[in-house]
């Protein structure tokens, strides 16, 4: 097996594509960034002609799998008429009717194009509700690549402060200067922590921003408990709660972590697993909130927003979720679980101290010596050297998945799919035993 094109395209291309990727998250890609040409189910194809089984699944989106079928012949029926109206169209409302009956929390909704824009669109309105500034983020949570946002998502540990009192810091040249000024980080899972911010600084506090899962950085589980006291805070200090479900949403259950934890946000933004990997977006949120918007106080704007192509994909992908909930997420927790399960046996087998963790689809895996992880400090100490190259070995066995230990299981993978996944685990770590 040979990866020899993609590395001759990848370096050749680097002139006219900046640095040879188009966003910068699949620079990370191991070995290096391949070239691909199509996909199927759970198999995805490279230019160099090799087939791997997909548990990257385009960074989330393909819930369903590669090219479902019904997604296709939506979209296809849609092309012929129409792909932009800017205007309204009943397929939006027929897609913002499902999520109003599915997401607890969703008495309206807007459609954006990016997890992103979601996520600016549910600052603004949380900032709104009661005109404050201050929004807390928790350290290592990703929301996006906006200026607001895109504070402490993997800070260098040497230059953040201490765990309890974390230095912001900003991932990027160029970012204003001040983009950190009207957040505050915290550590993830420490209610403790967050009550007394609450009773210094509640009145202050406009949003607390979070992954109910924080599956951007070592999938790591709300402790029993958190979800309920964030809830709590909030209801207390008149604060907005918002749960970015994009990765969660319609992939833990069909209501999404919400549903899951039985704890509702007033807000919740969506964009991965919506429309099976077309460009769609959603912000759900209680009425009281999502009015601020119904009122024009708060802006909320985009030419591409709810085009009638993204929609169809997004009618089609959350229909078949909704009249097949129990097969679909019954699949998704038995292959998650098989998955857990035999990669937790293969890596003690080995001699490798992990922790094989996750729920549902999204299985983690982190290479530590720690009985337990509850936050971006945690899962930082990990053994992330030894774990890479066990993925890079991964490839060259027809397998594909992140470097930062996230796997993501689709409805079109099956049981023998995960098999032949753990006898090739299974192979490689021969190499790797302790
Ligand atoms: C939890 C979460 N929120 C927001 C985003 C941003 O979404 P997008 O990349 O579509 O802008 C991401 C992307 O990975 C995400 O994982």
């Amino acid at each position: 097996m040979t990866l020899k094109k993609s590395a001759q395209l990848f370096e050749q291309n680097k002139g006219v594509l900046a640095g040879g990727v188009s966003s910068d998250i699949r620079k990370a890609e191991l070995p290096h960034p391949l070239y691909f040409e199509s996909g199927e189910g759970s198999r995805i194809k490279d230019i160099d002609g090799n087939e791997y089984i997909d548990y990257i699944l385009g960074q989330g989106p393909l819930l369903l799998g590669h090219n479902p079928r019904q997604v296709i012949d939506a979209v296809h029926e849609q092309l012929e008429k129409g792909l932009i109206f800017a205007g309204q169209h009943q397929a939006e409302v027929e897609l913002a009717q499902i999520m109003t009956n599915i997401i607890p929390c969703a008495d309206r909704i807007r459609f954006n194009s990016t997890g992103s824009e979601a996520v600016i669109t549910a600052l603004r309105v949380a900032r709104a509700y009661r005109d404050r500034n201050l929004v807390v983020k928790f350290e290592g949570q990703w929301h996006g690549w906006y200026d607001s946002v895109f504070i402490s998502t993997a800070p260098d540990l040497g230059k953040s402060g201490s765990r309890k009192n974390p230095i912001p810091s900003l991932p990027s040249k160029g970012q204003v200067a001040n983009a950190a000024d009207n957040l505050i980080i915290m550590p993830w899972n420490d209610l403790d922590l967050l009550n007394e911010l609450f009773k210094e600084r509640g009145e202050e506090i406009a949003a607390i921003l979070t992954e109910p899962v924080m599956c951007n950085a070592g999938t790591i589980l709300p402790k029993p408990g958190f979800l309920e006291g964030l809830r709590e805070l909030c209801d207390q200090y008149q604060t907005a709660l918002i749960f970015d479900e994009v990765i969660t949403g319609f992939r833990l259950s069909l209501g999404g972590a919400q549903q899951h934890f039985d704890v509702t946000p007033d807000i919740a933004t969506y964009a991965k697993g919506i429309a099976s990997g077309f460009t769609l977006s959603a912000v759900a949120g209680k009425a009281d909130f999502m009015d601020l918007i119904s009122s024009g106080q708060v802006v909320h704007a985009g030419t591409y927003n709810s085009n009638p192509i993204v929609i169809a994909a997004g009618l089609a992908t959350l229909k078949f979720l909704t009249a097949e909930e129990d097969k679909i997420y019954g699949h998704f927790n038995s292959l998650g679980s098989r998955l857990r399960k035999g990669l937790t046996g293969l890596l003690q087998d080995a001699g490798i101290s992990s922790i094989v963790s996750g729920l549902g689809p999204v299985v983690q895996v982190s290479l530590t010596d720690q009985d337990v992880i509850t936050d971006y400090r945690d899962w930082a100490s990990r053994d992330n050297a030894t774990y890479q190259k066990l993925v890079t070995d991964l490839v060259f066995k027809g397998v594909r998945t992140t470097g930062r230990g996230s796997w993501y299981v689709s409805y079109a993978h099956t049981a023998e799919d995960i098999d032949i996944t753990l006898n090739s685990v299974k192979e490689v770590l021969i190499n790797f035993r302790q």
